[in-house]
């Protein structure tokens, strides 16, 4: 310990002559706490090293702000949409700048306490029962020492650019949650519409993977077929809520599945004994798509949920609460399958204004 923290012990903390080192050391030692070793890091302040030392830590502090400003910045104007040129980096950039800032913060405060802190080793015996009165004064004192040794009042850029670089952080975490304020997720009508939706008056084939168009005799009876909308992209992440699942019901399934339609007013939703269901699952979005032909259930592999196809794909089963939506079928001139309008339905998991 250096000469100038020397302290009787037992010594009086009301007294207005003690230093403030004394207090807080008597404290400890009224705690039972010894302080065995105490090495300021800079026995002579503001020399050149202490202050290159202040500098890099604050200047890192304000990178964070930096950073973590940059985040918001992207967060807000960054084309997240899908397009070839902006989406490919929008999450990579949100996780770089939020995971760089972070990682800052950790390093600066890191630095600060190894580098600019003084060296302390305390013993302390465990002991029970209530502290003496002294000790409100003791606590008081301490709180201030422990500012006063994290050397913000001498060291005022440090404070300064600690609050100017968190600041944005803390704006940072309360982005995703007024996301909706700063970005208007309706704008386009984005939620509302797929890939289905007539473009151009024209209504919009049902085709597989590669982009060919379907027949009705492509699926035979008992099958089903994931179809995508003939559009460019249509199989692509670009029209992620699209995926649809194309059955051909059994005669008695269908009369069954067409029955149900009508109680929901979805009498011409089927084309023949063909239906068509979203593959997004209702409860959080994985593919429903394990078919059971026997008891016409379609089955989530992510929660178990189970939608009933023959009774317009209601949830009996599961977490899902709501019915899978149902494509509109119909056939066009050349014969091949079309989506009479979009879904009807939101597809997907649920939000809370969903119309
Ligand atoms: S996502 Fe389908 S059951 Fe959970």
């Amino acid at each position: 310990m250096s000469n100038a923290h020397q302290v009787r012990d037992g010594a009086d903390v009301q007294d207005p002559a003690l230093s403030r080192f004394d207090v807080v050391r008597e404290g400890a030692r009224l705690d039972d706490i010894e302080i065995v070793h105490y090495e300021p890091p800079f026995p002579v302040p503001g020399t050149k090293q202490e202050r290159r030392l202040t500098r890099t830590i604050a200047g890192m502090f304000l990178l964070v702000g930096l950073l973590a400003t940059a985040f918001l910045a992207i967060y807000i104007w960054w084309p997240w949409q899908f397009s070839k040129s902006g989406w490919l980096y929008y999450t990579p950039l949100l996780g770089v700048t939020l995971g760089l800032a972070l990682l800052l913060v950790g390093i600066g405060l890191l630095a600060w306490g190894k580098k600019l802190m003084p060296k302390e080793v305390s013993v302390q015996d465990r002991h029970t029962g209530p502290s003496p009165e002294a000790d409100r004064r003791i606590v008081g004192e301490t709180l201030v020492y422990v500012t006063d040794e994290l050397g913000v009042r001498r060291r005022p850029l440090l404070g300064l650019s600690l609050l100017a670089g968190l600041a944005p952080v803390g704006a940072v975490a309360a982005a995703p949650l007024i996301g909706g304020l700063i970005e208007n997720p309706h704008k386009n009508n984005q939620m509302f519409t797929t890939g289905w939706a007539p473009r151009e008056g024209n209504l919009i084939r049902l085709t597989r993977e590669d982009g060919t168009p379907i027949r009705p005799e492509d699926v035979s009876a008992g099958g089903q077929m994931t179809v995508f909308p003939g559009i460019p992209g249509g199989h692509s992440n670009e029209y992620a809520d699209s995926p649809t699942l194309l059955i051909h019901l059994r005669t008695d399934a269908a009369q069954t599945a067409r029955a149900a339609n009508e109680r929901k007013g979805k009498q011409d939703y089927m084309y023949g004994n063909y239906i068509a269901y979203s593959k997004i699952c209702t409860h959080a979005g994985c593919p429903a798509s394990l078919y059971e032909q026997q008891t016409n259930r379609l089955l989530c592999p992510c929660h178990q949920s189970q939608f009933l196809i023959v009774d317009n794909a209601t949830p009996v089963f599961g977490p899902a609460n709501r019915p899978l939506p149902q494509l509109p079928l119909d056939v066009d001139a050349e014969g091949f399958f079309v989506a009479k309008s979009d879904f009807t339905e939101t597809v997907g998991p649920d939000f809370w204004e969903r119309p």
